[in-house]
């Protein structure tokens, strides 16, 4: 019985550990939204090279997410997430210190590349080592840690204002990096991928170490082993019509998550706030980043109950809802003239806009946020699960570097059109998510991998 709790609290810890990158990607996204104003100060930077320090980093990011799948196939989970809390911890620090904009540009950029290998080896290993009937969790814990990320780093940006100091700003990032290096020294290498490589022995010490009972860690073996039978590369896999179907799937599910707008909110919800008339829009911020911290803990709670699916709808209902209103606010009373946007607000209508902003981050961060990385996760095939992952993970980091790079442009100008069009993705989402996602809920990789070869459609590969 002990022994079955130490397997149980053994993988919680190893994932608390992997979730660590999570932290370190909230922190690094949510860092510009407080501290650009005195960077720009210190580099005398113009409107264009401002988004240059929001844009370098979700660039590097994309490019880190193109090499994390061949790195982590070849040198192993463990080794590449001890590769990027390093380089979290050294390029931070240069950050810190960068005499020049060209080498705080460098530094943002490897950052950047450090964020994107993270985004995809943690929730990757986190489904290897994860048992079937917690994996959702886990994999949202993964979300959550994201989302204490950012709000920490709005509070500690607020709290930091008064130093003036973009550079202590950053340097609080670095205690994190240098936890997370520590921490993935002591993790144990991913079982799948000792399979993967053909070392079955090692797989099953380290699955008996985060399993309860023997019973687990023998079928989870054969199901692992049966899985990998077939010897194909992933490139192979690629004239199978079912695995284009996986890949497809989880580009679009990202592709749609960034499209919904929620990183508009991230980036420039200072902004969002002051056109909307708040005197105290750093306040609002922060309340943002709290109720997108607390409900990802709701997501963690239910998302292996009612499951996947019945969640995506429910938060794509209120993400549209929430949408059209902030869209109508928006369209009736805004106005910009010589450039800058002038919106007079009853009180009434101005509390109301910010509820309903807050419903609009409630109604991601129980759903679009945590179960896309979830779903992304679980669909893939093994033999094809660190390119599909990669391919998944690069869209969503495009995506945002999209939004990233002309929000700031479309919010400024048509901010009632843009919350119109983030609506509208929700609505086709809802559609694209009946027609084609799987309930991914409790099914073992697999079983799922099984019904996919065998041509069933991608719907039905779930539950
Ligand atoms: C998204 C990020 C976003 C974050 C907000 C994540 O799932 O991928 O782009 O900033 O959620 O919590």
């Amino acid at each position: 019985m002990s022994q079955a709790r130490t397997g149980g609290s053994l993988a919680i810890r190893v994932s608390v550990i992997a979730a660590l990158a999570g932290l370190l990607f909230g922190l690094d996204i949510a860092y510009v939204n407080g501290s650009l104003d005195l960077i720009s100060k210190t580099f005398h930077l113009t409107t264009a090279t401002k988004g240059e320090v929001a844009g370098m980093l979700l660039i590097g990011a994309a490019i880190g997410a193109l090499f994390s799948g061949t790195l982590s196939r070849k040198f192993g989970r463990k080794k590449v997430l001890i590769l990027a809390s390093l380089i979290f911890t050294v390029f931070i620090l240069l950050g810190v210190v960068a005499p020049t904009f060209e080498i705080f540009l460098i530094s943002r950029f490897i950052v950047g590349l450090a964020v994107g290998i993270a985004s995809f080896v943690a929730p990757l290993y986190l489904s290897e080592v994860a048992p079937p009937k917690i994996r959702g969790g886990l994999i949202a814990m993964y979300q959550f840690m994201i989302t204490i990320g950012i709000f920490l780093m709005f509070l500690s940006n607020s709290a930091l204002a008064s130093t003036n100091s973009w550079r202590i700003m950053l340097l609080v990032v670095v205690i994190p990096a240098a936890i997370m290096l520590i921490g993935c020294l002591t993790l144990p290498e991913s079982p799948r991928w000792f399979i993967l490589q053909g070392k079955h022995g090692e797989a099953e010490i380290v699955l008996t170490k985060i399993r309860n009972t023997k019973e687990e860690v023998d079928l989870e073996m054969s199901e692992m082993k049966e899985a990998t039978k077939d010897k194909a590369s992933a490139l192979k896999l690629l004239k199978h019509k079912w695995f284009w179907k996986v890949l497809i799937l989880g580009a679009m599910l990202q592709a749609f998550q960034q499209f919904t707008g929620m990183n508009a909110f991230m980036y420039y919800s200072t902004q969002i706030f002051q056109q909307a008339g708040f005197s105290n829009p750093a306040v609002a911020t922060i309340v943002v980043g709290l109720v997108n911290m607390l409900t990802t803990i709701l997501a963690i709670k239910y998302v292996d109950k009612f499951g996947r699916k019945p969640i995506l709808y429910f938060g794509l209902t209120l993400l549209f809802i929430s949408a059209f209103f902030v869209g109508f606010v928006f369209k009736t009373h805004y106005h910009v003239v010589n450039g800058v946007g002038i919106m007079h607000l009853s009180a009434a209508l101005q509390w109301s806009t910010l509820f309903f902003c807050l419903v609009f981050i409630f109604g991601f961060a129980i759903s679009m946020g945590p179960i896309i990385w979830i779903i992304c996760s679980e669909i893939q095939p093994l033999e094809g699960r660190d390119l599909g992952i990669t391919v998944s993970t690069m869209t969503n980091w495009i995506c945002n570097a999209i939004l990233g790079t002309y929000a700031v442009i479309w919010l400024t100008y048509h901010p009632g059109n843009t919350f119109f069009a983030f609506g509208a993705v929700c609505v086709v989402c809802v559609f694209f998510t009946m027609m084609f996602v799987p309930e991914t809920k409790g099914v073992t990789l697999e079983e799922m991998e099984l019904k996919l070869r065998s041509g069933a459609k991608l719907k039905n590969i779930g539950a």
